[in-house]
């Protein structure tokens, strides 16, 4: 069973922080204990979406260097029983995290955690290289537009040259009434235009941006739509079912 996610992307602000903060909510939720790991070196929010920004002392390059206790840099998350997270580090820091590092600290983690799920920054980088010998699977998470989807493909395929294989995209940020109006395609052609799996999709919905604002998993709102939306991307990459083309 995949253990370690990475969520990436090839633009920017797609939602990958959402996403990867939602999705291990809703995991722990279900009972299961995730380690959230924040590798968008310099340009954190992970603790700003779990609302953790005041708890935070250590973050991975100190747990990475020496200068502190894994468990010291690692935190519960206000409000779960078996949701984690580690802090990256706030600002560009010459500790460089490397593969090794990332490896063993996910060997280390895959003892006491059923899941364990990597954000990174935007695009082709130094962290999100040192992380993808740890990860077992990858989820790309793309808006609708071409540029986008054309962006996450190309990651698809760095992944898959630097053997990360097994990838899923998520399409957020939906916008129905673009798609009627034919300036985004629809659903069911990005499935069947996509080589990559589509793991599910999210729509645009405001109340993901109040709830990212107020550090607060939206998925802990329960009976909403984007709830739902959640339940049926995790079932999907659990169970290895993505949406079929036809
Ligand atoms: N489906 C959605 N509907 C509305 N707003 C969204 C949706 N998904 C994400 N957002 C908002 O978009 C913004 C960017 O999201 P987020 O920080 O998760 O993107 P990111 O891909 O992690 O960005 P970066 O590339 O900077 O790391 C946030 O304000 C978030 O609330
Ligand atoms: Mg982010």
């Amino acid at each position: 069973m995949d253990k370690v996610f990475l969520v990436a992307s090839g633009k920017g602000g797609t939602g990958k922080t959402m996403f990867a903060v939602n999705l291990g909510a809703l995991l722990a939720r279900c009972g299961k204990r995730v380690a959230l790991i924040d590798m968008d070196l310099g340009m954190r929010n992970m603790d700003l979406y779990l609302g953790m920004e005041n708890r935070v002392v250590f973050n991975i390059a100190d747990a990475m260097s020496g200068m502190c206790r894994l468990s010291k840099a690692l935190l519960k998350v206000n409000g779960f029983d078996s949701l984690y997270f580690m802090a990256a580090s706030p600002r560009k820091d010459d500790r460089q995290i490397t593969s090794k590092h990332m490896s063993a600290l996910c060997d280390i983690l895959k003892k006491y955690f059923d899941y364990v799920i990597i954000d990174c920054g935007a695009g082709i980088g130094q962290p999100l290289e040192a992380s993808i010998p740890a990860a077992q699977c990858a989820i790309v998470v793309t808006e609708p537009e071409v540029a986008s989807l054309r962006d996450a493909d190309t990651l698809v395929n760095f992944l898959s040259d630097h053997g990360l294989r097994n990838s899923y995209l998520v399409v957020n940020k939906i916008d129905n009434e673009l798609i009627t109006a034919g300036v985004i395609p629809d659903i069911q052609s990005m499935i069947n235009s996509s080589a990559t799996p589509i793991a599910g999709m999210i729509e645009m919905d405001r109340r993901i941006r109040i709830s990212t604002g107020r550090g607060v998993p939206i998925v802990c709102t329960e009976g909403t739509p984007i709830e739902e939306n959640f339940r049926q991307i995790a079932g999907r990459i659990l169970t290895d079912q993505p949406f079929p083309a036809y």
